[in-house]
Parts: C-alpha cells; structure tokens; sequence
C-alpha cells in the first residue's frame, strides 16, 4: 500500500486531519491501519495548503524579491469504516493515534466496506464509482418500496441518468409509468449507437421497443402515441373545467353544473358533443364562452365515454410513457392527478402490478409554494406509496422549488451537477450523511458523474454514469450548426 500522508493534531472517531507527502484528490480513498480492527476505510473530504507566506511577504514576492515559503498540504479525512464479521460497517470505537500511516485505499478494500463489485440478482447498474472499475448497482426493491429523486440543473444529464435507470428497470420487468411533459423517451425503443465508452462500461447496446408504448392527450402533436382519453362520466365539474382551460369557478362552475343536469336529465350517457349541443342554445356571454371551450374540449377528444382502460396503460414488465408534450400545463396536472388517483386507488386493491411512477419535472407537479391539482395526490404517494407497491420517482432542476415532504420521503437521491445555492441548500436539508465536502463537490461535478446516495449503500458515492443502451432523447436542440 502506498503511504500518502500521516494524522497529526486532535483526532475525532468520524474524522482526522491529515497532512499529506503525496498528493491525493477529494473524494479518493484512505485506508487507516487500526490495532483492534484491522484497515479502516476512509475518504479526503478536503483539502488545503497551509503557508507561513503572509501579505508582505506576498507583495515582496509579486516585486520580484526572493523569498522561502514552508507549505503543508493538509486534508480533512472522514472515517467511512470496517466491516465486522457479521458483515455490518462499523466506525472503530477509539480514535487512532496522531502520527499514524494514511496510505491509499485498496481496491478489494473499497470494494469490501463499500458493499460494491458483486453482481446481484435486483440490482441496476447505474455505473462505475468514480476513479475506479466497481460496479454500483442500486437495489431494484428498495428504488421501487423507498422512491427515488434524481437532481441537477438543467443540462445537467437527469433525463440520461433517468433513461439508464428505465433500462435496467425493463431488463429487470419492472411496470413503469413516465410522465414525460417532452416526449422525450420514446427513444428508449431504439438502440444506442455503439462506441468506446459501451466497452469500458461493459455495456450492450439494445432497444426496448416491444416494452415501450406511448400514450399522450395530443396525438395530432405527437403521432407516435395513442389517444390517451378518461372518462366523461367519472369527471367532477370542477375538474372539467380545468380540461376546458376555464380558470374562473366563480363565474362558470354553477352555469356548468346547470348545463350537466340538464343534458343528463334527458340522456344518462351523453358525450361532450351532447354538451356541446346545450351550451348553444344559451344566451349571454358566459353561455358563449361554455359553448367555445366546450367545443375546444371536443376537439381535444380528451374525454370520451368510457376513457382509456387502465388494463391497456399498465402493461406488466412494460414502461407506459405518458407524453405531454404541448399540452398546456393545466391540463398536464389535471392528467397528472387523473392517473396518479386511479394507480394508486387500484394498486391499493391488488388490481394492478406494483409499479414505478416516474415524474419528470416534478416541481410543476408538486410545488413548495402555491397548489397544483396533482400536488395532494403526489404527496400521499410519497408518504403512503411504499406501503402498496407503488415507487415514486421525482425528477428536478428545482430542489427548493420541489415540495419538500416529497423530498425528504426520497431514500435514494442521484445528484448530478447543481450550482443554485437554494437548491444545494434544499439538497443538503433532505439528506442524511451529505458532508460539507460533498455539497461543495456536488457544484462542481462534470457531466456524467452522479453523486448516489441510498440505494442500498449505506454512504454517498460518486459514481460515473454509465452508457445509454438506447438513444438518449433529450438532445439540446441546435440554434446555430457549426
Ligand atoms: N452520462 C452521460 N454521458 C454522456 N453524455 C451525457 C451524460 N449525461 C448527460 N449527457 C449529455 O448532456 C446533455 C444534457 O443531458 P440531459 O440528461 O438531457 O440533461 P437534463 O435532463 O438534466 O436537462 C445531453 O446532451 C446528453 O447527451
Ligand atoms: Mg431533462
């Protein structure tokens, strides 16, 4: 093992300070040689170099004079552990000795108290930890029963990160249901195209098509998808007006009201287009302005007698992407809450397989402040879920604009790059055992690289994401072609 530096100063059973021979990077590994124990994992969370060089000395040095300067280079370590013979991580129970050898980390030694490199049945792999060959793969079960949040800043690689979790969720026959307000995962039908990086990642390119169906409220914008439609019947009056665009429930809810009763009086069964009918023959402008929305309502085709089955939404084994893509963002949380009530409703009876509801941009969907028709709904699947089968999964570049009891209820967090310090901030109050070191590494990681907490692992990884086997859809679009 190679000698990296020794402990000196005050030395606590979480952490020591460590001055450095050779130089090592934040985030590596540390091994400590404990008397009772054996090696100790550890982690350099910071580092800096401590000079005698004051402000004249500087300003001498900057006018071209001469002059020696004593330098350390001094790290913050925090003590990971060891794992017993019952196979549990431990912290050691006396601090070492100032002095001691810190010497960098084996590999079989990471891997060991890491709980990395085996392969496992339930696990999706998700990538390489950082620096290192090992694989991390998060526990299938505990993703589904204890939610999942994924956070960056925009272009910050979440969809990628997200599509990589979808395969491994298909390979493995896991129901999953996507909100998708950008269309962007149909591409999980088609195969990636091969390069380099498939190979160090040890990855098979592949396409999930016969897995995949899409379903959107919009098929003229979005040909790919088939009609997703609910029912006319089972749709409160207040919630049609919402399908309607209609923001005013003073002016319109009870001439509404008045409309439905009087068109069911006649015919029990009536669709829109019966509506549609009644409103003409009102008078005033409120009447005129039903009659216009609920024409608009009918073109949308969104409600129909009997709705879209939820036997043919939820397709065991299969993903079921709901594409919302142009379509306003009212009727987006409408559908939202629509689904969201009737999944879980019908996961409570059994009537459907466990599943993982996927929701892409979800501080539209679920926000700290103000309401969203879908936020009640969201927010009882994230307390309640894990208890009937049905995984949360929320996706944001807006931690502190995401509600935060969903947040906290998120037990495994993949945190690529964010630089918004409300958000880090956000960030760091949700989760347990994030180090200062981490949240100041969190602003700073590069495309591709994942900060994984939860998931089975019982500290935070950084961990490179692996390569798509399928076509990522979320490309930016180009403005000018070089
Ligand atoms: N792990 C990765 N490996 C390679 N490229 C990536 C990776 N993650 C993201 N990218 C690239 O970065 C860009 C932004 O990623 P994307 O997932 O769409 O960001 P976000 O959804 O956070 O806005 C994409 O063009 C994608 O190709
Ligand atoms: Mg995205």
């Amino acid at each position: 093992m190679e000698e990296v530096g020794r402990i000196y100063g005050d030395v606590g059973l979480g952490q020591f300070h460590l001055s450095l021979t050779l130089p090592v990077e934040r985030g590596d590994y540390l091994a400590v040689e404990d008397e009772l124990h054996g090696r100790v994992l550890c982690q350099l969370d910071d580092l800096r170099r401590k000079s005698d060089l004051d402000l004249v000395h500087a300003d001498q040095l900057g006018r071209g004079t001469e002059t020696a300067i004593h330098e350390n280079l001094l790290g913050m370590v925090r003590v990971i552990g060891y794992r017993d013979d019952q196979g549990i991580v431990k912290l050691p129970t006396v601090p070492f000795r100032p002095g001691a050898k810190v010497f960098r980390a084996e590999e079989t030694l990471i891997a060991q108290v890491l709980g990395l490199g085996r392969h496992s049945a339930v696990g999706a792999y998700v990538g390489l930890l950082r620096g290192h060959s090992l694989r991390i793969e998060l526990d299938i079960n505990q993703l589904v029963q204890r939610h999942v949040s994924v956070l960056a800043k925009t272009g910050g690689g979440k969809s990628y990160l997200l599509g990589v979790l979808i395969e491994e969720l298909l390979r493995h026959k896991v129901t999953c249901i996507i909100i998708d307000p950008h269309g962007e995962y149909g591409s999980l039908r088609i195969a990636a195209e091969k390069n380099g990086v498939h190979g160090r990642f040890q990855v098979e390119t592949q396409g999930f098509a016969r897995q995949v169906q899409e379903y959107s409220p919009d098929v003229s914008l979005n040909p790919s998808a088939q009609p997703l439609t609910f029912s006319l019947r089972n749709t409160e009056p207040r919630d049609l007006l919402i399908f309607m665009g209609l923001t005013s429930v003073k002016t319109f809810l009870a001439p509404l009201k008045t409309l439905l009763e009087e068109v069911a009086a006649t015919n029990p069964d009536f669709s829109v287009k019966d509506l549609v009918k009644a409103a003409e023959r009102g008078e005033g402008a409120v009447a005129e302005t039903l009659h216009e929305r609920l024409e608009y309502l009918e073109q949308t085709k969104l409600l129909g007698p009997k709705g879209t089955p939820l036997s043919e939404l939820v397709v065991k084994g299969s993903a079921t992407l709901i594409n919302l893509r142009g379509v306003a963002p009212d009727v987006q949380e409408m559908v939202v809450a629509r689904l969201a009530s009737t999944l879980f409703e019908q996961r409570k009876k059994n009537k459907i397989p466990p599943l993982f509801l996927v929701i892409e941009e979800a501080h539209n969907f679920a926000p700290q402040q103000g309401q969203a028709t879908c936020s009640r709904i969201l927010k009882n699947i994230a307390s309640e879920g894990r208890k009937f089968g049905l995984g949360l999964c929320v996706v944001t570049q807006r931690a502190a604009r995401i509600d935060k009891s969903v947040l906290s209820q998120c037990n495994t967090q993949l945190i690529l790059q964010v630089t918004n310090p409300l958000d880090l901030k956000a960030i760091a109050q949700s989760i347990e055992g994030l180090t200062d070191g981490m949240t100041a590494m969190i602003q700073s990681l590069p495309v591709g690289t994942a900060l994984v907490t939860g998931g089975g692992y019982h500290t935070p990884l950084f961990c490179e994401v692996r390569p798509r086997a399928t076509k990522h859809g979320g490309e930016s679009v180009r403005i000018v072609e070089n």
